[in-house]
């Protein structure tokens, strides 16, 4: 190799012959911003969440540590998007600080097979695998087969990140891939917040382990829940805003070139607190449960997305004033988008035109997993008298609950509901004949 490189006498061997072998490294104060991730909020812009040097790493490697009980020599196989949060402090950043053997997983969970992810663990000798619920609920309608077919003996520790897992998911993933020898831990934890905050920690509790429960604060993290008067709520057996009373090392700093944006993003609703967005559940015992987003955020197989995101999307056809666009329970993906398009008068395109042009609209604007499931086209939105749109009705409709829709008496006009029965009805009939 030497020497065919001393034969060459190209410009390039002589530039890279000039070339400084060593590069040192540059000296950054504890608070220059590390990277900046998109992530989106309740509003359609996303915003350019900031992380730091320090901080963050801090957080970073300690969380891979404790949560996962990481040893010296493991191998750490997180099979989440490099381009996420999840990637960056489980793929990259945790484990590299602690010096760990970490695995780019680069493909999807079923292929090329339903096997992909267990011949990886067999195949790499992976001792820690952390995943997401949409994919644990996608493989085990394959059912164990493709599981069991690999030898899963190096696993010590599962863990699972990005929407709450459900039961039929947690027992599944514990028992079958786990041989229900592994610990199983769902994290909880968001782009802002750098690294996971609540999670069991089983190698220093004795043992218990409650399916998709038992979430205990991190070190440093004070999870308080609030009521909608801003008031906290004590005690066990309780349900509210769920809010960080107080700063880790980890949590975001800024919104990129938007100071006053992060400052009303995320400590204006609840003063004095960092409000996550998202709704929990405290037990007798002090164990935590997400209970969702409380604002018009869904995720879909983990994805984050602004329901407004979509709309702004959906309103760039330009036949298409105006849509709201829902979240609705989803069998594998968790959660799915139902939109309601309203259409403008004398359109010249099919509907059906119009609906693939809107489902290209969005992936490409935004990505093929927000494509919405179900586009119903309808007169008008159900609006309030002051014109807001009533979301929690066609939240009802989105999820199949046509019966009892509440109270609809500050509706401008109620009988727009009729109208949006007779569609959505008439679109479920035609759906069911194809
Ligand atoms: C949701 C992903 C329930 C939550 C790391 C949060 C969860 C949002 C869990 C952040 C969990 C994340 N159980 N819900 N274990 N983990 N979430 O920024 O709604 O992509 O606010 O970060 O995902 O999503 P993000």
């Amino acid at each position: 190799m030497s020497l065919l490189l001393r034969g060459r006498t190209t410009k390039s061997t002589w530039e890279m012959a000039k070339a400084e072998p060593v590069c040192p490294p540059e000296t950054m104060d504890s608070e220059d911003m590390l990277f900046m991730l998109y992530t989106s909020g309740s509003t359609g812009k996303p915003k350019g969440i900031v992380h730091t040097q320090a901080g963050y790493l801090l957080y970073a490697s300690l969380t891979h540590k404790y949560v996962f009980d990481y040893k010296q020599g493991d191998v750490f196989g997180c099979v989440a998007d490099i381009g996420w949060i999840t990637g960056h402090s489980y793929v990259v950043y945790g484990p590299l600080c602690n010096g760990a053997t970490t695995v780019l997983f680069e493909s999807t969970p079923t292929y090329p097979d339903p096997g992909r992810y267990w011949e990886t663990v067999e195949r790499l000798r992976i001792n820690q695998f952390y995943g997401a619920p949409t994919a644990i609920r996608l493989l085990l309608k394959y059912g164990d087969e493709w599981v069991k077919k690999y030898d899963r003996s190096s696993l010590k520790l599962l863990g699972s990140v990005g929407e709450p897992i459900n039961h039929e998911a947690w027992e599944w993933f514990y028992n079958v891939v786990g041989e229900g020898r592994c610990d199983l831990v769902d994290t909880w934890w968001q782009t802002e917040t750098g690294g996971i905050c609540i999670s069991p920690r089983p190698s220093e509790s004795d043992g218990e382990i409650i399916p998709a429960m038992a979430m205990r604060p991190f070190f440093g993290i004070r999870p308080t829940l609030l009521n909608e008067n801003g008031k906290v709520i004590e005690g066990g057996d309780v349900s509210g805003a769920l809010c960080i009373a107080q700063a880790w090392p980890g949590m975001a700093r800024t919104i990129y070139g938007d100071h006053q944006r992060f400052v009303d993003a995320y400590f204006k609703t609840y003063p004095g607190y960092y409000f996550t967005g998202d709704g929990a559940y405290r037990s007798d015992e002090g164990h935590y449960q997400i209970t969702g987003r409380m604002d018009d955020v869904i995720n879909i197989s983990g994805h984050r997305l602004g329901t407004a995101e979509i709309e702004d999307a959906l309103d760039e056809h330009p036949d298409v004033p105006e849509t709201a666009v829902i979240g609705f329970p989803h069998d594998i993906k968790g959660e799915a988008a139902f939109a309601f398009v309203v259409l403008k008068d004398g359109i010249t395109l099919t509907e059906q035109a119009i609906k693939e042009d809107l489902k290209s609209i969005v992936a490409t604007k935004i990505a093929k997993y927000a494509i919405p499931d179900h586009i119903l086209m309808v007169k008008r939105l159900p609006k309030t008298r002051s014109g807001k749109i009533m979301r929690r009705v066609l939240r009802k409709i989105a999820g199949g609950n046509t019966e009892d829709l509440g109270d609809i008496t500050t509706l401008e006009d109620p009988t727009i509901i009729t109208e949006i029965l007779e569609a959505y009805h008439k679109y479920k009939t035609e759906e069911a004949a194809k």
